[in-house]
């Protein structure tokens, strides 16, 4: 038999909680005659064993009731329910710790951190001393810091041989085109890559056009396509989508394919908002699920690639609260995914035999099973947009 200073020790709780749960009836020492209380090698067990369900998360509470065979199943489920998501988030801690300390990759953490607080993850990644474009390269393609470099020369090696950036086409480029109103005199095409859209929309209208990339190599190759007619009228921006260089009302169009989900659709449609005239338009394309009931691969790579992807229904939906009114929208035609990645397949073969170990390649080659299997699951969606009053 124990004193109760004894069993303070043996189970490491301190006087006044032994005597607190003896109040509760969590504990029942023996009295003696000289007032002291005694307590068993039982009690000792007892209180392990309440100490055990604390940690499971019990109240002393259900303690009691568990001890006294009267605890409810459900409960216990929703308890056990708690401490699962418990364990997941301190594994996914001990996961960034570990990876860290390079004994892992941190390519899940990216993921995990990327779609549990995007914008934190990229202020962090600045802090660590990469630039925006980096930090969103890294966001958006290696997901690794550890092997960023090596993965963007050979993801840059693939890319700079391509033409076109993204799944469109001319026809889809101008179909939205041709649902505009009116036709736009000031355009700013944003994320223009080699300027596909950019060119058609200084073809098609008399508009002045800004073509921005924050990618000096795109807009080179774009500004050597333009034609002496057409030169005059574009100018070229190396800047960043996220903080764009102009004053508000500055533009009557706001052109983007394939480029907002890379600082979020609803972060753009607020901050580009502001760049428009008065009922100005916005035209972008954006990745969307097509069905209720997409195949679960296609949701497991989705969420790793694009986490923030919606229905059209709900994009639709974020477009009217941030101040737009729907003109027209329509999902992007399969010429549009052919002619991004035919091109991006010839030149995955090609690039391969150079680097047959890339995770850049790996990852393409993961992208293109996936259009080839599940494209009509999802889709891109061209939106046409005016800005409301
Ligand atoms: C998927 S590509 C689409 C390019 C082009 N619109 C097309 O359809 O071919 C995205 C483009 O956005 C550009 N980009 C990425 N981050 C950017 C940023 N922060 N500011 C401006 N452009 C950016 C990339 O360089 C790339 O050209």
């Amino acid at each position: 038999m124990y004193r109760i200073s004894e069993l303070t020790e043996k189970v490491g709780l301190s006087r006044s909680t032994l005597l607190y749960y003896e109040k509760l009836g969590l504990l029942q020492g023996v009295r003696q005659t000289n007032g002291y209380r005694l307590y068993s090698d039982k009690d000792i067990q007892q209180l392990h064993l309440l100490q055990q369900l604390q940690a499971g998360g019990l109240t002393l509470k259900e303690c009691k009731s568990f001890l006294d065979s009267k605890v409810q199943r459900s409960v216990l489920e929703k308890r056990l329910q708690q401490l699962d998501e418990d364990i997941a988030k301190k594994q996914q801690a001990r996961a960034l710790l570990a990876a860290l300390l390079g004994e892992g990759s941190l390519r899940l953490w990216h993921q995990q951190t990327d779609k549990l607080a995007p914008d934190a993850h990229l202020d962090w990644l600045k802090q660590q001393g990469f630039n925006e474009q980096q930090a969103l390269h890294l966001k958006w393609l290696s997901k690794d810091m550890n092997e960023h470099d090596q993965y963007m020369a050979d993801f840059m090696t693939v890319f700079q041989g391509l033409d076109r950036w993204g799944p469109s086409s001319d026809a889809d480029t101008l179909k939205a085109l041709s649902t505009l109103p009116t036709i736009p005199t000031k355009i700013i095409d944003i994320g223009c890559g080699k300027g596909f859209s950019t060119r058609l929309l200084a073809k098609h209208t008399q508009a002045e056009i800004v073509a921005v990339d924050n990618e000096q190599s795109a807009l080179d190759e774009l500004g050597e396509r333009l034609t002496e007619q057409l030169d005059a009228r574009v100018t070229l921006s190396c800047a960043s989508m996220t903080d764009l260089p102009f004053s508000p009302e500055s533009f009557d169009c706001i052109w983007s394919e394939a480029a907002a989900y890379i600082m979020g659709v609803e972060q753009a449609l607020t901050q580009w908002r502001k760049l428009l005239t008065d009922s100005g338009f916005m035209v972008i394309s954006d990745l969307v699920w097509l069905t209720d009931n997409p195949s679960q691969e296609a949701v497991a790579f989705w969420e790793g690639e694009y986490p923030d992807m919606q229905t059209v229904e709900k994009r639709l939906d974020q477009m009217c609260q941030a101040g737009f009114d729907v003109i027209d929208h329509f999902t992007l035609s399969e010429q549009a995914w052919h002619d991004y990645y035919q091109p991006l397949k010839a030149r995955v073969a090609e690039a391969k035999a150079s680097m047959p170990s890339s995770n850049a390649i790996a990852d393409i080659e993961r992208e293109i099973a996936i259009y080839e299997g599940y494209l009509g699951e999802f889709g891109y969606q061209m939106f046409v947009l005016r800005k409301g009053a």
